[in-house]
């Protein structure tokens, strides 16, 4: 396995729409060993996603795992997930503020408007689909990571630029607000 580079905001390829894979190119040996970079690197890098975009590959797969993330210790836990021409539907109006970061926008966080219900259908990576339900935190993550995909980054999503944070301003000034609120989402969502 490979540790990828990390594209960071200003790159074009993170506002490429990535393409989708065929069936045929996701059994490719070579698209699997990408999968297993993917993975490799959102974990050396403690991130909780990480979408093919940021790699500088623009096709439709992202990855996402949870579990005691440093970056993210009050997140609930998702499994393993590699996701391959998701496409995410809102199941409702009901929406939650979360306080986002990620891997391409180096020490900045920042408060997004998100759909608190969710359909994901998508491909795992042997081509069987997925079709799951996801409420509340974990649906903000989702939502990020698909929104990659699409050439869209959480900063484009902030409304309240005050809201934005570097991770110690966050740690020192909006964390414990906001962990107090997760704990209403979880409460609520029950993810
Ligand atoms: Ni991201």
């Amino acid at each position: 396995m490979t540790l990828r580079k990390i594209a960071t905001i200003g790159h074009p390829v993170l506002r490429e729409r990535a393409r989708e894979l065929t069936v045929a190119e996701l059994a490719d040996e070579r698209t699997q060993r990408f999968i297993d970079d993917l993975i490799e690197t959102m974990r050396d890098a403690s991130g909780a996603g990480l979408a093919a975009t940021q790699v500088f590959e623009p096709i439709r797969v992202c990855v996402i795992e949870v579990g005691d993330n440093p970056r993210y210790p009050y997140k609930p836990k998702i499994p393993l997930t590699v996701l391959v021409n998701p496409v995410i539907e809102p199941l409702s109006d009901e929406k939650f503020s979360n306080y986002e970061g990620c891997l391409s926008v180096p020490n900045l966080r920042g408060r997004v408007t998100r759909h608190a219900e969710i359909r994901v259908r998508a491909l795992d990576r042997h081509g069987a689909p997925i079709d799951r339900v996801v409420r509340g935190i974990s649906a903000g993550t989702y939502q990020h990571e698909v929104d990659h995909l699409d050439g869209k980054i959480f900063v484009d999503r902030v409304e309240d630029k005050t809201s934005l944070a570097t991770w110690d301003h966050f740690e020192r000034y909006q964390k414990e607000a906001f962990v107090a609120y997760v704990k209403e989402i979880v409460a609520k969502y029950g993810e």
